[in-house]
C-alpha cells in the first residue's frame, strides 16, 4: 500500500509534532524547543528535546530522533504507514491510496507555500517602509496597533491601483495562473489581470504551524466599492473550516493556561494578544465548524465564547456551542458591555478588566 508523498506531507503539516508527543511525554518549554524525559530509554533528567520549528524530536541521551512519524513508530511499535494513517485519522484527513500525480501535487503546495510568503513579505513592506504605506500604518496606529505587534501578524498593506502586486509577481517570475489560484490576483473578461486587494490592509492567515495559507484584505478607503473583507478562497493549502486565525501565534498559552478564548474578527484578536490575552483564535466571521473543534481540543477542552451580542453573534455562539459540546469541551459564554466589541474593550479598559470579565463567564 503506499501513500503518496504530497499526502505524507499534508498530513505532517497538519499537525505539529510538540503536540502529538504531548500526549505521551510531558514536556516543558525551554527556550525555543520542548524537553522532556526520554521515552526511549530510562533517565532522570530531561535530554529529549523536541523542535516545533523543524517539526523533530531529539535524545541527547541515545540519539533517538526523527519526525513526527519516526516518534510513533518507534513509540507504539508500528509500522511507517500506520503511523501515517494514526495522525490522517486524528485530523479527519482522507487517505486517497491512488498515487497517481502525486510528485505534482507535492511540489505543488510547496510552490503555493513560497508564492504566500513573498507576497506577505511584500505587504508588509509597503506597511511599514513604503511611502504610500503611510495611509495604513496611520490607520493602524489610529487603532492602537504598535509597529511590533504589525510585524508579529506579518499585516500589510497593498497598493492601491490596478497592478502593483501584478508587476511584483512578474518582477519574482511567479507563475500568475497560480497567483489566480491563491485569489491573490483576477482576471477580466478581456483576459487582464488586476490586484484583488488593491488599497486594503492585510492580514494574513496563518496554518497553525505558522505558513501562510491565505490573506484577508480590509477596505481602508470609501472609495473602494467591495466588500468589508475580501478572504481568499480555498486552495489547496487553504481549508477555511480547518483554519483558526491566530492559533499559530496562540497555541503555546492556550496550552498553558488550559483556556481558549473564541473571538470573531481579525481585528478583535490581535488587540487582545497585544493587550497580553495571547490565549485567543478568531474564528472569523463564520460558524465553528467540527474540524476547527477538533483542532482545538489538542490544546484545551475549555473554552470561553466572546462574540458580538448582536444578532448574528448570538447566533453563531449558539451553533458552535453545540459543535464544542460534542466534542466535550467545556464552553462558557462571556458578553461585554452593550457597544463594546473586544478589541474596543481591551483597548480602553486593558487586560485586567478583560480578567474580569472572562472570569465571571
Ligand atoms: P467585523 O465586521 O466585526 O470586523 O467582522 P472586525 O474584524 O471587527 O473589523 P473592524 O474592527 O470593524 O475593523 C468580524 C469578522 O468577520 C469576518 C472577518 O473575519 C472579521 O474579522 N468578515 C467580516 C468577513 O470575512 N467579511 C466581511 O465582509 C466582514
Ligand atoms: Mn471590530
Amino acid at each position: 500500500m503506499r501513500i503518496p508523498e504530497s499526502k505524507i506531507e499534508e498530513i505532517r503539516n497538519s499537525i505539529s509534532i510538540v503536540d502529538v508527543i504531548s500526549e505521551y511525554v510531558q514536556l516543558r518549554k525551554r527556550g525555543k524547543n520542548y524537553i522532556g524525559l526520554c521515552p526511549f530509554h530510562s533517565e532522570k533528567t530531561p535530554s529529549f528535546t523536541v523542535t516545533e520549528e523543524k517539526q523533530i524530536f531529539h535524545c541527547f541521551g541515545c540519539h533517538a530522533g526523527g519526525n513526527v512519524y519516526k516518534f510513533l513508530m518507534d513509540y507504539k511499535k508500528i509500522s511507517f504507514v500506520e503511523a501515517v494513517q494514526e495522525i490522517a485519522e486524528q485530523q479527519g484527513i482522507e487517505i486517497n491510496y491512488d498515487d497517481e500525480g502525486f510528485n505534482e501535487k507535492q511540489s505543488e503546495q510547496e510552490i503555493l507555500y513560497d508564492i504566500n510568503t513573498e507576497v506577505a513579505r511584500y505587504f508588509s513592506n509597503n506597511l511599514l517602509h513604503d511611502a504610500e504605506g503611510e495611509i495604513a500604518r496611520t490607520y493602524f496606529q489610529k487603532r492602537n496597533l504598535k509597529i511590533q505587534t504589525m510585524r508579529s501578524f506579518g499585516l500589510g498593506y497593498a497598493h492601491n491601483g490596478y497592478e502593483n502586486l501584478v508587476n511584483f509577481l512578474k518582477e519574482k517570475n511567479i507563475d500568475l495562473e497560480k497567483a489566480l489560484q491563491l485569489g491573490l490576483i483576477g482576471r477580466n473578461n478581456d483576459g487582464r489581470v488586476y490586484d484583488k486587494q488593491a488599497g486594503r490592509i492585510i492580514f494574513p492567515i496563518f496554518s497553525p504551524n505558522g505558513r501562510v495559507v491565505a490573506f484577508a484584505g480590509r477596505k481602508l478607503r470609501e472609495d473602494d466599492s467591495g466588500g468589508k473583507y475580501i478572504n481568499s478562497p480555498e486552495s489547496i493549502i487553504y481549508i477555511k473550516g480547518r483554519i483558526f486565525y491566530g492559533l499559530s501565534h496562540a497555541k503555546d498559552d492556550i496550552r498553558k493556561l488550559d483556556k481558549a478564548i473564541i473571538v470573531e474578527g481579525y481585528m478583535d484578536l490581535i488587540s487582545l494578544y497585544q493587550a497580553g490575552v495571547k490565549n485567543v483564535v478568531a474564528v472569523s466571521g463564520t460558524a465553528l465548524t467540527d474540524d476547527q473543534a477538533q483542532l482545538l481540543s489538542r490544546y484545551t477542552k475549555n473554552v470561553v465564547l466572546l462574540f458580538d451580542a448582536d444578532a448574528a453573534g448570538i447566533k453563531a455562539s449558539m451553533r458552535s456551542i453545540e459543535i464544542l459540546l460534542k466534542r466535550d469541551f467545556d464552553v462558557k459564554i462571556s458578553t461585554l458591555p452593550k457597544g463594546e466589541d473586544p478589541d474596543s474593550y481591551v483597548t480602553k479598559f486593558g487586560k485586567e478588566a478583560f480578567d474580569e470579565i472572562i472570569k465571571t463567564s
